[in-house]
This record gives C-alpha cells, sequence and structure tokens, in this order.
C-alpha cells in the first residue's frame, strides 16, 4: 500500500468523529512518531510503499482513535520546551497554557531561586523551570507514588534533577522548608461541570488532576495560598493557574491572605488563565 492511499484509509475510517483538518494532522503526526516520516517526505513521495507491519500498527492505531483516545496516551509521549515527556492515564496532558504559565514565570524569574511545584503530575512544570531558570533547586509534589513514578522517570530521561515528594497538599502541610517561587496548576474543575469537558478528557484523563472533589471549587486555592504564605520567603512568589471564571474569586483570596502586586495573565486565546502575587 502506498502512503498516499494510507491516508485516504485514514481519512475514510475517522471522518465520522473528526474534521478533516484534525484528521491531516492525527496522520501526519502518527506517521511521523511511528514511521519516521515527516510531511515533506510525505509531499515528496506519496507513492512511497508501507510495509504490511507498519499498515497493522496504523491500523491499530486508528481503532484507538476511533475510540477517543487522545493522541498523546497513544504515542505514550509529548515534547514541550525540548523536554520528553513520558505520558500515561495517570498524568494529565500538559496543556498550552501551561508552558505559557512556564513561559511567563522564566520570563520574569531572572536569578536562580527555590522553587516549589505543588501537584506536578507529569512533572511538567518543574521540569521546564529547572531546565530554563539555570542553578536553581525545583522541589515537587503530588499526591500519589503513581503518578510521581512518571514524574521521576521524565526526570531522569531528561537528566533534570528534581526533589520529588508524595505530599497532599489537602492535608495539614508542615513548613519544614522555605522557597522564593511556589507554583501550581491545581484541580480546579467543579464536578458538576463535567458535561460541559470533552468526552475525550472525560474518558481517559485522571480525574483527580481536573476534578475537585466536594462542594467548594477552590479549595485548593485556598489550601496553596495559606501554605504558601508561611512557605514562602520575604521577598517571595506565588504562581497559579486558574479557571477564567474564578480568577477573581482566587484574586480576592489572595488579598485576604495580604498578598501584593496581584497580576493576571491572559493566555493566547485572550482568557485570564494565571495569577502572580507576591509575599
Ligand atoms: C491539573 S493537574 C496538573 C499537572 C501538572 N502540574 C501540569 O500542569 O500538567 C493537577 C495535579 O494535582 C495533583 N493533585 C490532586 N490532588 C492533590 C493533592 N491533594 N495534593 C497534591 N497534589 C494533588 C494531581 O495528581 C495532578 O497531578
Amino acid at each position: 500500500m502506498t502512503l498516499k492511499l494510507l491516508k485516504e484509509i485514514f481519512s475514510n475510517c475517522l471522518n465520522e468523529y473528526y474534521s478533516q483538518e484534525e484528521i491531516n494532522t492525527l496522520f501526519h503526526i502518527l506517521i511521523e512518531f511511528y514511521l519516521g516520516i515527516n510531511k515533506i517526505n510525505y509531499i515528496q513521495d506519496p507513492l512511497y510503499i508501507i510495509s504490511k507491519k507498519n499498515i497493522s500498527l496504523i491500523e491499530s492505531k486508528i481503532k484507538m482513535i476511533q475510540k477517543k483516545t487522545p493522541i498523546q496516551y497513544i504515542m505514550g509521549e509529548v515534547e514541550h520546551k525540548n523536554i520528553k515527556f513520558k505520558v500515561n492515564k495517570n498524568v494529565l496532558i500538559p496543556r498550552p497554557e501551561t508552558i505559557e504559565l512556564c513561559d511567563w514565570i522564566i520570563f520574569n524569574q531572572k536569578k536562580k531561586c527555590k522553587i516549589l511545584d505543588i501537584g506536578t503530575g507529569s512533572g511538567l512544570i518543574a521540569l521546564i523551570l529547572k531546565k530554563y531558570i539555570t542553578g536553581s533547586i525545583v522541589h515537587a509534589w503530588d499526591k500519589s507514588p503513581l503518578i510521581l513514578k512518571i514524574a521521576k522517570e521524565n526526570a531522569l530521561k531528561n537528566n533534570i534533577e528534581i526533589n520529588f515528594k508524595i505530599v497532599d497538599i489537602l492535608k495539614n502541610v508542615k513548613v519544614n522548608d522555605k522557597f522564593d517561587l511556589i507554583v501550581s496548576n491545581p484541580p480546579y474543575v467543579d464536578k458538576s461541570e463535567m458535561q460541559f469537558i470533552d468526552e475525550s478528557v472525560v474518558k481517559y484523563e485522571p480525574h483527580s488532576a481536573i476534578f475537585v472533589e466536594g462542594n467548594d471549587n477552590l479549595i485548593f486555592y485556598k489550601k496553596i495560598i495559606q501554605y504558601s504564605k508561611d512557605a514562602l520567603n520575604s521577598d517571595g512568589v506565588l504562581y497559579l493557574e486558574c479557571h477564567t471564571d474564578r480568577i477573581n474569586f482566587v484574586k480576592n483570596i489572595l488579598k485576604i491572605n495580604n498578598f501584593k502586586n496581584i497580576k493576571i495573565k491572559e493566555d493566547l486565546f485572550g482568557r485570564k488563565r494565571m495569577i502572580k502575587a507576591c509575599i
């Protein structure tokens, strides 16, 4: 079978689930990842013959895509800012707005510092900050060993040194250490909002990373802000990713807790998604 024919079959199998643009993107991501054929190779030689083994491989991936499995979980890996992250069902798939949050921190933080990432998941924020804020010491917490196992693998694979620890931030965590910068992208979606969330997110991504248990959808912010008040050094700074509808509530909690110089930043889509505050 030629590459061109494989693309036609791919398209026919998925056109009831995705737009043509999405199908094209998925096809090129998959054939580059699994067959090492990039878009230029495709344009130059669409009649390239694909082996039976590789056809079966792509067919098995088509079945997964039809079941709405996110492409990142199918490949088991994503790359951001020249760091490769293993991802599986235990960790949230990195989101573009979180990379934007990291870029904002890197832009603001000109000198090395001691950083804590609360709810590290794949280790996304911790690894990026350690790599791009040279000389910094980075600690990263999450609540379960299964999650930290992935983050640790990612740190090891990329040769990035992070101090990982199992910590449940909703428990009363003692302040044993001080930090210059605390950052978190905590769970912030209310369970009642599940109906508005994309089907593939609800079906495949870890609910404990996305949804807040109980009826206080700001509980993580309250706990993190309370903890940061005591755990930040005197010129320390806190960065939080937020739900756009609730960012003003987070701002108020920061104000009540005497945080200063509070700044809200929009993401590339113009949504207010991240907030920075100084102690
Ligand atoms: C929205 S995800 C963010 C993951 C990663 N930092 C990122 O930005 O891609 C929230 C993370 O908080 C963790 N988490 C949930 N409840 C927690 C708790 N009580 N204590 C510590 N971490 C928690 C989840 O396991 C998950 O990894």
